[in-house]
Parts: structure tokens; C-alpha cells; sequence
């Protein structure tokens, strides 16, 4: 048997481990929180295109996901239509390109 305290130091440890993980930037949760989802689906266009959408037309583009931060960042228009996107500096660059990132990784139209 394991005396009472080292169990304990095993439960800081593992809360220790766990914590940062859960910490991290959820894309779908900051997709939610920042009005993202007022204007965009899932899949298909809304206000703005749907992230299924957008996903295909940047599919095989390897500089896509920072070209999409920075329209994360800047907003504007002309990409999709006439209408424009939201400029959302006051979001972290590492979230910005996280949101980038999930759109980016949305499974193709059905
Ligand atoms: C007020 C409505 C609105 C909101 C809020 C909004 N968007 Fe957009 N978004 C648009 C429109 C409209 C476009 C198309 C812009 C264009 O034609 O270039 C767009 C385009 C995009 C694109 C594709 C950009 C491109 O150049 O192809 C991405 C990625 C995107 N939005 C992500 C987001 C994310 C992530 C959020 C939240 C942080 C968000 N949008 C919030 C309206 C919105």
C-alpha cells in the first residue's frame, strides 16, 4: 500500500499535468465567445462563407492558415463577396491562428 501522502503528491501531479492541457486555446469555444458563429456555419455561408467552405477553397495551401490569421486580424472584404468580416485585434496571435487553424481543419462539404 501506498502511504496517504504519496498518493496526494500522485493527485498534484496528475491535476499538474492535466491542468495545462485544459488550459489550452479551444478553437471551437473562442469561435463561440467571440461572435464568430453570429456570421458563420459550419459548412455552408451565412453572413460570411461557411468554415467547410473555407477549408476547401485554402485545401493543399500551406500559407493559407497565416493569410487567414491575419483576415482574423484585420477583417475586410473581397476574398468571398462584398461583405465584411470583423477585424479582431484584441484577439492573441496564437488564438488567432488557432481559430485559423480549426477552420481550416473542417471536413469537406457533404
Ligand atoms: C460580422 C460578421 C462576421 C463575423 C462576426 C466574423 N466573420 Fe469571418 N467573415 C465574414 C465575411 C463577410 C467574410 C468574407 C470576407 C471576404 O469576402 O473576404 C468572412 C471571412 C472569413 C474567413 C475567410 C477569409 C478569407 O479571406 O478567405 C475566415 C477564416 C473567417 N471569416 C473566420 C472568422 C472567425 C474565426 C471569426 C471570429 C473570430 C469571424 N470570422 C467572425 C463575416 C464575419
Amino acid at each position: 500500500m501506498l502511504p496517504a501522502y504519496r498518493i496526494a503528491l500522485l493527485c498534484l501531479l496528475l491535476v499538474g499535468l492535466v491542468r495545462p492541457l485544459a488550459a489550452q486555446t479551444n478553437p471551437a469555444a473562442l469561435a463561440q465567445t467571440n461572435g464568430c458563429m453570429a456570421c458563420h456555419g459550419m459548412v455552408h455561408k451565412q453572413i460570411g462563407p461557411g468554415f467547410a467552405q473555407v477549408a476547401a477553397r485554402y485545401k493543399g495551401d500551406p500559407a493559407a492558415a497565416s493569410q487567414l490569421a491575419v483576415k482574423i486580424l484585420n477583417g475586410g472584404m473581397g476574398n468571398w463577396g462584398r461583405v465584411s468580416m470583423t477585424r479582431y485585434p484584441q484577439l492573441a496571435e496564437t488564438d488567432r491562428l488557432a481559430l485559423a487553424r480549426w477552420v481550416l481543419a473542417q471536413p469537406p462539404l457533404p
